[in-house]
């Protein structure tokens, strides 16, 4: 598969841009992370995560964030997590596009509604219907070729993040 040069660039770019000057979420703003009274699915909604963006969970005591798949997710079963984090203050960088699902370690306050899913799209993608003027027979890879390529634009990127 021959990836092209200015693809390789453009995506380089994109997530330099998204890992060294991404958003910081702090998830339920100042409520943090709590399973009391607060719509984390009403939180999320005006919000457009891109890679590069974290999320920042806060709490205290033994409360954890644990990265699960839909659809444990949707029975608050943590019995097989992707991750789990549990220090209080937890940064979760947005590595990649996607749909990701975390909930709390605790299944009744799950159930309350302490959880949150998050879709997590590529920055700045241009959409065809955004730029109808721009040809696209230059530097748009192929769908199969954009995982790939963001993990490594990803792990360039934070090499020069910590370079300049
Ligand atoms: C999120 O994206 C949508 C669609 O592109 C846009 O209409 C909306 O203004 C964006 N919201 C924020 C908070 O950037
Ligand atoms: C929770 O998930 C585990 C692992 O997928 C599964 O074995 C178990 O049956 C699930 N528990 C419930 C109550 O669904
Ligand atoms: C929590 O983490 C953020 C980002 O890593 C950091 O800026 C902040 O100082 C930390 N706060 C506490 C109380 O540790």
């Amino acid at each position: 598969m021959a990836l092209s040069r200015s693809s390789m660039i453009f995506f380089l770019v994109m997530a330099l841009v998204g890992v060294c000057f991404g958003a910081v979420y702090r998830v339920g703003d100042s409520e943090g992370w709590r399973y009391k009274g607060f719509d984390y699915q009403a939180w999320r909604l005006d919000k457009n995560f891109t890679v590069g963006d974290s999320l920042l969970f806060v709490y205290k005591g033994k409360d954890s964030v644990v990265q699960v798949d839909r659809k444990h997710y949707q029975t608050c079963n943590s019995t097989d997590p992707i991750s789990v984090t549990k220090s209080g203050n937890d940064t979760i960088t947005l590595d990649k596009p996607g749909h990701f699902f975390y909930i709390t370690g605790y299944k009744r306050h799950c159930d309350l509604g302490q959880k949150l899913d998050v879709r997590v799209s590529v920055p700045s993608s241009p959409s065809p219907s955004q730029s109808p003027h721009k040809s696209s027979a230059t530097s748009i890879p192929s769908p199969a070729a954009i995982p790939l390529m963001m993990a490594m634009a990803v792990v360039l990127s934070s090499i020069a993040c910590l370079i300049i």
